[in-house]
């Protein structure tokens, strides 16, 4: 059973390879993100999972931005884009997106990049997130979602064990479904990152 202590453990032992292995070909939907999500001026955004910080340099620099991450390793990676690549102001702490520190209500803007399928129960996180944001908040999500494509789907059936058993990500995470039982508005899905794998989905919480 995979649970946070071993993808803490994983990300820490890995987090100074992280840009080289993957900034290539999952660059692409990190900036489209915050494009999408479009902070207005003085907001202060939450992101979740901030890994290595591969995302600071697209947010414009009249916004702050909060991050977390599981991984120690990770965050000591992300202070360091935050000091050298970042335009705004950004803090960084330690922190389980299943469990957040956070009162109620507390965003406007969150994003998530490539992260909901790691952590050990998606459900949880997308609760949390929830739970968060304000009413009206400004959500984007990059992430794999599962195919209604029959082929692939029997593709995802069987790497999805392989893959989750590893502590990688799974394979078997429909989204938009749970969004929609939260009763997120205005979902909103377009395909990046390397061959189209992943999606950005955005989308409204409600009122
Ligand atoms: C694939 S990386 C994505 C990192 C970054 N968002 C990006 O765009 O490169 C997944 C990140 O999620 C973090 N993570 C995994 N489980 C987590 C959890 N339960 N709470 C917070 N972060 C978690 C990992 O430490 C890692 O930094």
């Amino acid at each position: 059973m995979i649970n946070s202590q071993s993808i803490k453990q994983t990300y820490d032992r890995f987090s100074s390879l992280y840009d080289l292995i993957f900034k290539p070909w999952l660059e692409f939907g990190r900036q489209r993100a915050i494009e999408l999500l479009a902070p207005r001026s003085g907001a202060r955004v939450l992101e979740i999972g901030v890994g290595t910080g591969l995302s600071l340099e697209y947010y414009p620099p009249d916004i702050e931005v909060l991050g977390f991450d599981y991984s120690f390793g990770m965050l000591r990676e992300s202070q360091l884009k935050a000091k050298e690549m970042s335009h705004c102001p950004v803090s960084l702490m330690q922190m389980d997106a299943q469990n957040m520190a956070f009162a109620d209500n507390s965003f406007d803007y969150l994003m998530a990049a490539y992260v909901l399928t790691v952590v050990p129960d998606p459900r949880k996180a997308v609760r949390e997130i929830f739970r968060v944001a304000r009413p009206g908040a400004k959500v984007v999500i990059i992430n794999y979602i599962c195919s209604n494509n029959r082929l692939m789907s029997i593709i995802e059936d069987i790497f999805h064990p392989v893959f989750a058993s590893l502590g990688l990500f799974t394979l078997k995470h429909d989204l938009p479904g749970l969004l929609k039982q939260y009763g997120a508005k205005n979902i909103k899905i377009e395909p990046t990152s390397f061959l189209n794998l992943h999606h950005i989905v955005s989308f409204t919480v409600p009122a």
